[in-house]
């Protein structure tokens, strides 16, 4: 079985983006991969300066995915930093690729564009990254299309030290790019923490449903025939309820059912998918020791892994 492994950076309290776009799709893997999900607290420090902060959404993603149903007998979760063979391998990795392509890097470069002066984390994020996907024999990595480029020089460093130091030392992975839409938010735009667009995850459901209502919609009379393809309420529903969409644009098209009636009834079908693991999610989350021990044995699982393929590296490179 090959093994798929994907890094979740804890810098937000997961939102329905997150949960829509990337936490259900990288769940449904498990049912063909060996999976590994990792929380990468260490990446997280280029923007989450809060140490506080940084324990908290360490937990409540590591919660949110265990409500959504990551199985932790099943996959391998555990925290990136726990594991400190990743700083070994980036330096080796580090040692093999030119500057110049970490200066192409997307997010590198994007953070000049906007006049910032981007740290050195900033810079080498690529390299700690690519050591997260080498270190545990990825074969595929599920990611969405803005990581493709850091895949990509994975791929690139892995087949190079290889090349140098011996073929079958590193497997080379591949990006496992979802084809899922995008998650629109509130808006209309792609929905993010940044934006201010963002629909609660595990929020009481009065909450939900305030943030459900605040969607921005056209204002047709309530007889009028409505257009469902583009609109937010719609697109978000063909997601949460595929089975009921065509039944909603039906509805829209014929007139007489109006948008607030169209947003209590993806209202109903967010609260059906996620009742229940709002449930669940405050309980685990309530458990701070459970999630630590839940944490703490994902990590000595993890470190099999990275010793016995630091072993390798170690005395492919000449360092034993
Ligand atoms: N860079 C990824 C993101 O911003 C998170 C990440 C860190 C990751 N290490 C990884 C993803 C390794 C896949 C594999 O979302």
């Amino acid at each position: 079985m090959k093994t798929s492994l994907t890094g979740i950076k804890p810098t937000n309290n997961p939102h329905l983006g997150n949960y829509l776009g990337a936490i259900r799709p990288a769940l449904a893997l498990a049912r063909s991969y060996r999976t590994l999900y990792f929380i990468a607290d260490y990446h997280a420090l280029t923007t989450v300066r809060d140490p506080a902060l940084l324990r908290q959404y360490t937990r409540d993603v590591t919660a949110a995915w265990i409500a959504s149903g990551l199985d932790p007998a099943q996959t391998l979760l555990y925290r990136q930093s726990d594991v400190r063979e990743v700083f070994e391998l980036a330096w080796v990795l580090s040692c093999l690729l030119a500057t110049g392509q970490l200066e192409r890097g997307h997010a590198y470069k994007a953070a000049l564009d906007r006049g910032e002066a981007p740290s050195a984390g900033v810079f080498n994020y690529p390299v700690l990254m690519a050591a997260d996907i080498l270190l545990y024999d990825a074969h595929v990595v599920p990611v969405g299309e803005d990581q493709r480029q850091h895949i990509e020089l994975t791929r690139d460093v892995a087949k190079r030290l290889n090349h140098l130091y011996g073929e079958g030392t590193l497997v080379v992975p591949e990006a496992l790019v979802d084809d899922a839409p995008l998650v629109p938010g509130t808006d209309g735009e792609k929905m993010s923490k940044s934006r201010g667009n963002a629909l609660p995850l595990f929020a009481p459901a009065s909450e939900l449903r305030k943030a459900v209502m605040r969607i921005a919609t056209s204002s047709e009379p309530l007889e009028a025939p409505k257009e469902p393809e583009g609109s937010v309420v719609y697109r978000l529903y063909r997601q949460v309820a595929p089975a009921r969409a065509d039944e909603m644009a039906t509805k829209l098209r014929a007139g007489g059912y109006g948008w607030g009636h169209a947003k209590q009834d993806l209202f109903e079908a967010l609260e059906a998918e996620l009742g229940p693991k709002r449930e669940r999610y405050q309980a685990i989350r309530a458990d701070e020791a459970g999630l630590e021990a839940t944490l703490a044995a994902g990590a000595e699982r993890a470190r099999a892994i990275a010793a016995a393929t630091m072993r390798r590296v170690r005395h492919a490179v000449g360092i034993d």
